[in-house]
């Protein structure tokens, strides 16, 4: 008797691909950013972990992933955007997760401003005339900034 395995392999990728559909919503797209701790003195390290697999599977598949401190509330028009680290993401990392330490600077940090973590994700793109360009999208988490 012939057992032809592919229609069933052929059914259980589908599911796994399901299953991960699920878990991957267009939210999702730029990837998942999280770090510890959330309330930071300048001088202190804090992790950073960015999961790219939603990215990834969603086709955001980062060349770049920088992160920026961006005052978002009671800015007082002098809070630009403060680089935290600027990466070539490895797009061969499994899994594929892009983690280190940062060492929050001594920046221009203001009493009673409300600051948050941004991690651009930038990706490429075919654009219609054939260029290969590169744009970006955002996620970002609150930060507390303490004791300056
Ligand atoms: C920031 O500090 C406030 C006041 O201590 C606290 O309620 C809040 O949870 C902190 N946020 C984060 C992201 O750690
Ligand atoms: C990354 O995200 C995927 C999909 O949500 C999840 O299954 C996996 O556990 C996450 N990995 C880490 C290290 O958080
Ligand atoms: C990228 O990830 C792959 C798979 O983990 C690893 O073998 C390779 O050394 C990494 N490349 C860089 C530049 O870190």
């Amino acid at each position: 008797m012939r057992v032809n395995f592919l229609p069933i392999l052929a059914g259980l990728a589908s599911m796994a691909s399901a299953q991960l559909q699920l878990g991957c919503p267009d939210a999702l797209r730029y990837g998942t950013l999280a770090f510890s701790p959330t309330t930071v003195d300048p001088g202190a390290t804090f992790t950073i972990v960015a999961n790219m697999t939603c990215a990834n599977y969603l086709g955001y598949t980062p060349t770049y992933l920088d992160y920026y401190i961006e005052d978002t509330a009671n800015n007082n028009g002098h809070e630009l955007p403060t680089l935290i680290a600027r990466r070539t993401y490895n797009q061969s990392a499994d899994p594929p997760i892009d983690t280190f330490t940062a060492v929050l600077p001594s920046g221009f940090w203001f009493v009673g401003a409300e600051y948050q973590l941004y991690m651009y994700n930038s990706y490429a793109r075919t654009a219609p005339a054939g260029d290969t360009v590169i744009i970006v999208g955002a996620v970002a988490g609150s930060i507390n900034i303490t004791g300056y």
